[in-house]
């Protein structure tokens, strides 16, 4: 849990991103397919597994549970503890920065039948709610304790499960996807529904597991399982992660940048969606919604050009499908002509900072016309930034925000705490600066 001092770096106004990246392995899909290969019998092999801090929290954690991981390159062979079978660890299991791993995890270790299972993880980690998860699997029969009922560590101890009807109060996909894993082993048929639609790489990796699942709207059911058939998986690379580069792309004049290997799967893509709606110019073949569940995750190369922007409005039923890139559309906005608003996201204070104050408090020190409201935020842009200093927090995106606003300002942004991009990009300096002039 302890860190490294962390390490500032300033990011000089860009003359034009140009040539070609490969989009880094996606961090959700990562997560799961690890814990989906942990919780199967037969070996899972994961080709671009994304081997980031937050994901190798997750092989520690798996480990620690029984299941074997033999890692050779990017690729990744699992030998699974079982469904039912994961081992008690002898201590607390660290799940460092993933607030992913922290409320996907729970959802198989409920099943444990009389095995107990401590999680904690870094400060951050310790401020961010549990009880969203505490409750369904309580109601599915766990026992669940977290400090002041709300906050890690939290302590699981399994019991034979039953299954539910669960209805989300918000949308999160970390939350549905805990109830899902939980479901395989309960007795019978779970539903879960959710305002509106999140992230469905559960549901996809379920489906190609063999597992009976459906949706329909915004309803999942699943059927539980004697045991999954996963077998290979090939991570795609990550939507959000590749937001920073298309972000840059857009903002920066002169820029046009191929980025390579986009996961491309409609719930993960509300943030090119926005994009083109503010005239920014990204290429690309994006997944249409769609009514069935589809087990295929697909991909596609963005080609991304520096145009003129227009401001937008993101509405409530949007921002689950574009919930780690919003401090991207509030980037945009500043340079957008006429206002940029992002309504509905108040879960926007419970991410790995508060990342309402954290974009506008240092957006607002760069120079730029933005303010809070209870559930998101509001720019008046047009006017670009001058640039100064930027806090990342703690906070990845906050971090890779601030070194996008440093490209496209007029005097460079120095940005205190780069290093949290370890989190789900490692690279991402080292990337950029192969292709900034
Ligand atoms: C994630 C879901 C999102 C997202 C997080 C990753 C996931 O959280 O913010 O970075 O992998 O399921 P919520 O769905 O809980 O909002």
């Amino acid at each position: 849990m302890s860190r490294a001092a962390p390490a500032n770096l300033r990011f000089e106004p860009s003359g034009g991103l140009t040539g070609e990246l490969l989009a880094p392995p996606d961090k959700s899909i990562s997560h799961r397919a690890a814990l989906l290969g942990a919780m199967s019998s037969e070996p899972v092999r994961v080709e671009r597994y994304l081997h980031a801090a937050d994901t190798r929290s997750t092989l520690a954690a798996v480990r620690e549970l029984g299941a074997l991981v033999e890692e050779s390159g990017e690729d990744l062979i699992l030998r699974g503890a079982g469904l039912r079978e994961a081992r008690e660890p002898s201590g607390t299991i660290d799940v460092g920065n993933a607030g992913t791993l922290m409320r996907l995890l729970p959802g198989w270790l409920a099943a444990q039948n009389g095995r107990t299972f401590t999680l904690d993880g870094d400060d951050s980690i310790r401020r961010r709610p549990v009880d969203r998860i505490v409750e369904p699997l309580r109601a599915m029969g766990a026992t669940l304790e977290a400090r002041e009922h709300r906050f890690p560590p939290l302590e699981v101890r399994g019991a034979r499960l039953r299954s539910i009807d669960y209805e989300l109060p918000v949308a999160s996909a970390q939350v549905k996807s805990c109830v899902l894993l939980a479901a395989l082993a309960a007795d019978g048929l779970t539903s879960v529904s959710e305002p509106a639609r999140s992230r469905d790489h559960t549901e996809r990796l379920l489906l190609r597991a063999g597992v009976r699942i459906e949706r329909d709207g915004t309803t999942v059911r699943v059927l539980n399982a004697d045991e999954l058939a996963l077998e290979r998986v090939r991570v795609p690379g990550d939507a959000s992660s590749a937001a920073f580069l298309v972000a840059a792309g857009v903002l920066v004049p002169g820029s046009r940048l191929l980025i390579r290997d986009v996961g491309v799967n409609w719930t993960r893509t509300g943030f090119l969606r926005i994009v083109r709606r503010m005239r920014g110019i990204v290429l690309g073949d994006l997944e249409e919604e769609s009514e069935e569940l589809v087990a295929e995750e697909p991909v596609s190369d963005l080609d991304v050009a520096h145009g003129a922007l227009e401001g937008a409005t993101v509405r409530a039923e949007e921002v689950p499908l574009a919930i780690d890139e919003l401090p991207l559309v509030a980037l945009l906005g500043c340079f957008a002509e006429g206002e940029t608003v992002v309504e509905g996201a108040q879960e926007l204070r419970v991410k790995e900072s508060d990342r309402i104050a954290g974009v506008v408090e240092s957006l607002r020190e760069l120079g730029a016309d933005i303010e809070a409201t209870a559930d998101g935020f509001a720019v008046r842009g047009g006017s670009g930034l001058d640039g100064g200093v930027l806090d990342a927090r703690g906070d990845h995106r906050l971090a890779m925000m601030g070194a996008v606003a440093g490209l496209a300002s007029r005097e460079g942004v120095e940005v205190r705490g780069i290093d949290a991009a370890a989190v789900s990009y490692p690279y991402f300096v080292e990337d950029l600066a192969a292709v900034c002039s």
